[in-house]
């Protein structure tokens, strides 16, 4: 079967050939459909993020898929269920944050990631699973699917960042979303379309015009150009919000955002930048923490839970949505086009097999 690699220094992905994999007992064979890019996929390619299984010299890109079941083996799953795979495995067996359900908070050597890693990820015409890391999806949402991953990844972060605000009446209206690549977009949508925020913004620093600016403005939402209004000055030429959604990798904006904050607020930090060092007025800023009860909560991954809800949430999105933030679905024979990168491609993704 064909599959897409990428070696430690090629800086880009090539077509490799593997056996198509035998399924252990308690795991399901799976045909793919599509999986999605997103950044940490070209962090990958470039070296900065993740790594091979120990042992290899490539590594199968892809960790949001969505598949149909091929053959259950005996897990329970039913054949032609299609089904969206979780991205953590434990390294050796088990250990407590997968036995709680919790893969999402686990420290450093306690996992593996699909395609990210340390594991083989999903862009393969056929991968193995356990049945425990493979969440169903209604079949009508087969073709966006490879969205419900990437959603999952917001669900989890305003979930911890609503639980840090969970000791009082926290009623948020405004949020701003740092970055307009494709997990910041989504979640504008998210925010206009799924949470009810009163009032969304976006940051980016493009020019008009441009498909990510139209998107932000066709879902209700308002662009705000960093180059004209940084992160730290966006309270005052705006509002100060109730929600910061770090997007961009961009570790100014860590800090910044505790500016962009309105009191009471409270920052999620998704980005994964490279290391940095830069100035900071720390005075001031914890005196922004302390004195405006400000919080900032880091948010990798997600677990099974938050890809059930992606699930409802994909299902509430609508569809013009999708076919806006989806600029580009590639077959094998022109998979490079799907991790090409300009102002005109938002979200993309290949495709493997159709339902
Ligand atoms: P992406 O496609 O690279 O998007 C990043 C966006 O941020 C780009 O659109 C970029 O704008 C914008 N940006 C960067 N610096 C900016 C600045 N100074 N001012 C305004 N806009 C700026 O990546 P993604 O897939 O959306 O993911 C976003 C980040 O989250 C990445 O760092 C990724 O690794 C991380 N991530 C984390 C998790 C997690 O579990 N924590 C999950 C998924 C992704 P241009 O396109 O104009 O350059
Ligand atoms: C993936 C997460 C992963 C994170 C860090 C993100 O792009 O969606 O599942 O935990 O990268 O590797
Ligand atoms: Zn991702």
């Amino acid at each position: 079967m064909k599959a897409i690699a990428v070696e430690p220094g090629a800086g880009e992905p090539t077509l490799v050939e593997r056996p198509i994999p035998d399924p252990e007992p308690g795991e399901a064979l799976v045909r793919v459909l599509r999986v999605g890019v997103d950044g940490t996929d070209h962090g990958v390619i470039e070296g900065s993020h993740g790594g091979v299984p120990d042992g290899d010299d490539h590594l199968v890109l892809g960790h949001e898929a969505v598949g149909v079941v091929e053959d259950p083996n005996g897990t329970g799953l039913e054949a032609g269920t299609v089904v969206v795979p979780t991205v953590r495995r434990p390294p050796n067996g088990t250990n407590e944050y997968f036995e709680s359900g919790y893969p999402d908070m686990a420290p450093d050597g306690e996992y593996t990631e699909r395609g990210i890693a340390g594991a083989h990820g999903f862009m393969a015409e056929y991968v193995t699973s356990p049945a425990a890391y493979l969440v169903p999806i209604p079949r009508d949402l087969a073709e966006w699917g490879f969205l419900v991953e990437p959603i999952s990844i917001t669900e989890k972060a305003v979930e911890h960042a609503t639980a840090a605000r969970s000791a009082f009446d926290w009623d948020p209206e405004s949020a701003l979303v740092l970055g307009n690549g494709s997990l910041g977009l989504l979640t504008v949508a998210m925010c206009q379309e799924t949470f009810g925020f009163e009032r969304t913004y976006c940051l980016g620093r493009r020019d008009r015009p441009d498909p990510t600016i139209d998107l932000i403005e066709e879902l209700g939402a308002t662009y705000v150009d960093s180059r004209e209004t940084p992160v730290s000055a966006v309270a005052d030429a705006y509002e100060g919000m109730d929600l910061v959604y770090e997007a961009t990798g961009y570790a100014k904006h860590a800090f910044e955002t505790i500016e962009a904050l309105a009191p009471n607020g409270v920052g999620a930090l998704l980005g994964v930048p490279g290391d940095w060092a830069f100035e900071i007025d720390g005075g001031r800023l914890h005196r922004e923490f302390v004195l405006h009860n400000k919080a900032l909560v880091g948010s990798v991954n997600s677990h099974r839970g938050h890809f059930e809800a992606a699930v409802d949430t994909l299902a509430g999105l609508p569809t013009w949505v999708l076919e806006d933030l989806v600029t580009g679905v590639y077959d094998l024979e022109s998979f490079e086009a799907a991790f090409t990168r300009d102002d005109t491609t938002i979200k993309t993704a290949v495709e493997f097999d159709r339902i």
